[in-house]
């Protein structure tokens, strides 16, 4: 780069300058930007006395700041980028670099280096935010002088999400303060946190295809971005029975059977698993209310309820609760075996199942623009962001699903996932959950992927 700064001199393309930034400013059509701009006297420099100053530059002669290497553009161009522009500079903190130690008196600025680096490296495309939509100009304009080898650089819309924060130094700060468990917890918008979630590659892939790209500052709902997540998986991961807040229902009739349980019946290619019925179950707290009302559908004393999957309803008989805690400890029932159809069908699982930590998590912030809120985004923090279901119970069939991930199974293929976050699976009646990455062999932990709706909490 210092070779080509030389070369830019020889061609007159490029001189020593001594203005200071007020000065510079006044060049460009002052503080306002209304008056003529002008060059310096130091644009009439030869080439000699450019090289000889720009060597003196490099073997410090100059104090930091007192000469410059500008680039000789076009002060006419109603653009910025070509009012002679700074090419190399002496910096005011001559720290050692990190790896030409204090080699260097003199560094290329970002708009000398970037284009020709793009050139060396035979890049292409250079893709960039609208910011650098000036910078366009001066960055063909060197390249043209200078390389062989001309990359295009091409400017994009920068995607946001609502709700959430997105730049680096945010991040850090959840990170560095402890808010989060790291720059991949799944409540943060990083590539390593929404893989760590569970979301599929492809389902993020669907998310971009269908904003498209544009040059607008595109600011998207997370609820679109959930909304693609789930219909994506609706249709490519198996179903299983899981329970976040056992309660054990005995069922006294109920004999030991085998219930044959497709993993998706609207993909039979999925293939199914066994659910050994036993008398002992385990349905979800929230199904059961020990005093029954006329707008409530599921388990109640006398009432009758489906069981997903199973050939008769039940109807709870009696319960029992712990005199300290007051809690439902458990529920007796019998099979319905005449009654009618059910209205509302709830999942269990059998005792005996396995266990699993399951992690829900929500949105991290409370308001949709956490960084407008006085006191900036810390103050703005939901602090019910995660909720841990340290007993949730899940059907034996997770077992064949953890074997045969990554889901999507065709995807896998193509993605090559192999992490705990590409065992998939929609929780019945709860939400998508994928494992997450503190699971041991001995130990499930789940994290929530998307709930099933958008809103969710409103089950009959
Ligand atoms: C910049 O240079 C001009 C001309 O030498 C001088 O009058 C002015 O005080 C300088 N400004 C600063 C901020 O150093």
């Amino acid at each position: 780069m210092y070779d080509l700064a030389e070369e830019l001199i020889q061609k007159e393309k490029a001189y020593v300058c001594h203005c200071n930034e007020s000065e510079t400013k006044l060049q460009r059509g002052g503080e306002d930007g209304l008056t003529p701009r002008y060059r310096c006297e130091h644009a009439k420099q030869d080439v000699d006395t450019n090289l000889k100053k720009f060597r003196d530059m490099r073997d410090g002669e100059y104090a930091p700041q007192t000469a410059w290497l500008r680039m000789k553009q076009d002060i006419e161009n109603p653009n910025p980028q070509m009012w002679d522009i700074a090419a190399y500079r002496i910096p005011k903190n001559q720290h050692p670099h990190l790896r030409t130690g204090t080699k260097w008196r003199v560094y290329p600025t970002y708009d000398f280096a970037h284009c020709l680096c793009d050139s060396f490296e035979g890049i292409t495309h250079s893709l960039c935010t609208t910011e650098f939509v000036l910078s366009r100009e001066s960055y063909e304009w060197l390249n043209q002088l200078l390389v062989e080898f001309q990359p295009m650089q091409r400017e994009y819309g920068r995607l946001k999400l609502d709700g959430t924060v997105m730049s680096k130094r945010d991040l850090r700060r959840l990170v560095e303060e402890k808010v989060v468990r790291g720059w991949d917890d799944p409540r943060l918008y990083t590539l390593k946190g929404i893989r760590r979630r569970g979301v599929p590659p492809a389902a993020l892939l669907a998310f971009i295809y269908e904003l498209g790209v544009t040059t607008a500052l595109t600011s998207i709902n997370i609820k679109r971005f959930e909304q693609t997540i789930r219909r994506y998986l609706e249709k490519t991961v198996p179903r299983l029975m899981l329970v976040l807040d056992p309660v054990r229902v005995v069922i006294e009739d109920a004999e030991e059977q085998d219930l044959d349980i497709p993993f998706l019946s609207k993909a039979p290619k999925m293939g199914s698993h066994i659910i050994r019925l036993t008398k002992s179950i385990y349905i979800d707290r929230s199904d059961f209310r020990e005093v029954d009302s006329k707008d409530y559908f599921r388990l109640a004393p006398g009432k009758i309820v489906g069981l997903l999957h199973m050939p008769y309803a039940i109807k709870a008989t009696s319960f029992t609760k712990d005199e300290a805690t007051g809690a439902v400890t458990e529920i007796k029932a019998v099979f319905d075996k005449d009654g009618k159809k059910p209205k509302t069908f709830i999942q269990w699982v059998p005792e005996g199942s396995p266990k699993a930590e399951v992690r829900i998590h929500t949105a991290l912030f409370k308001s949709d623009r956490p960084k407008s809120v006085p006191g900036g985004f810390i103050n703005d923090i939901n602090p019910d962001s995660e909720t841990i279901w340290p007993n949730a119970v899940i059907e034996a069939g997770f077992y064949e699903v953890r074997r045969r991930a990554p889901w999507p199974e065709a995807e896998g293929e193509k993605t090559r996932e192999c992490g705990p976050e590409s065992i998939r699976f929609q929780g019945m009646r709860v939400a998508y959950f994928a494992c997450d990455s503190d699971s041991t062999d001995d130990k499930i932990v789940l994290n929530r992927i998307v709930a099933l709706k958008e809103d969710p909490g409103k089950s009959s």
